[in-house]
């Protein structure tokens, strides 16, 4: 990845970064991922996402990332959720993995992921989990070591409304 890309973890989720994790989010539905939303994607609804998962990061209960590019501008994100279940507390997962059009095959979703392994690890998680209907992304999980669980077809909705496919993967951290 171009030194020009930092990664950084979001103590905080202001303003500046509303904005810049709601283009990326607009982007990337635009793009056709299948990632919770459909198309046409309203500005005002990536903007009340990124500002209940700020509230959610400010309750400890996920650590969200950035990639940011020379003028600081954010180009790419990834989540960590670490609020789980009271029988599962080794557990984690990966959310909201999105780099967006005009930083993609850079390297940016490889260091994003990185960054949350290490995050997870640092907050005692052991077992990463994650689905994801996008092929691209699917690489970039195997590439890094997670496992394939398997598909579930007709799982969700492309933004422009055809059934799509998920994949499963976990990853166990540490030794
Ligand atoms: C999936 C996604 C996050 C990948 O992000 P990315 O930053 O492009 O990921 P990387 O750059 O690490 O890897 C992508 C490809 O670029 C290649 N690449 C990485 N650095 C490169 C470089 N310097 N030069 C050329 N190619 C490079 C990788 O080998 C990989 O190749 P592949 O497509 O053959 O597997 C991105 O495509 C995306 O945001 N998609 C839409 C949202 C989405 O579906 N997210 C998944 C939700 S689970």
């Amino acid at each position: 990845m171009s030194d020009a890309i930092q990664i950084r973890c979001l103590q905080t989720i202001g303003e500046r970064e509303i904005q810049g994790l709601s283009d990326v989010l607009i982007d990337c539905v635009e793009s056709g991922a299948s990632i919770s939303f459909m198309f046409p994607m309203s500005r005002a609804k990536a903007e009340a996402y990124w500002r209940s998962m700020s509230a959610s990061a400010a309750r400890g209960e996920r650590v969200v990332f950035a990639a940011e590019d020379a003028a600081g501008e954010i180009v790419g994100t990834v989540t960590v959720i670490l609020d789980q279940p009271e029988n599962q507390p080794h557990r984690g997962d990966i959310a909201k993995m999105l780099v967006h059009r005009r930083a993609r095959r850079q390297g940016v979703g490889a260091a994003l992921l990185t960054a949350a392994e290490q995050c997870a690890l640092g907050a005692g998680k052991t077992l990463l989990v994650l689905d994801t209907a996008s092929h691209a992304a699917a690489r970039l999980y195997a590439r890094q070591g997670w496992q394939l669980c398997g598909h579930i077809p007709k799982y969700a909705l492309l933004p422009n409304g055809a059934p799509c496919a998920t994949t499963i993967f976990f990853k166990f951290l540490g030794n």
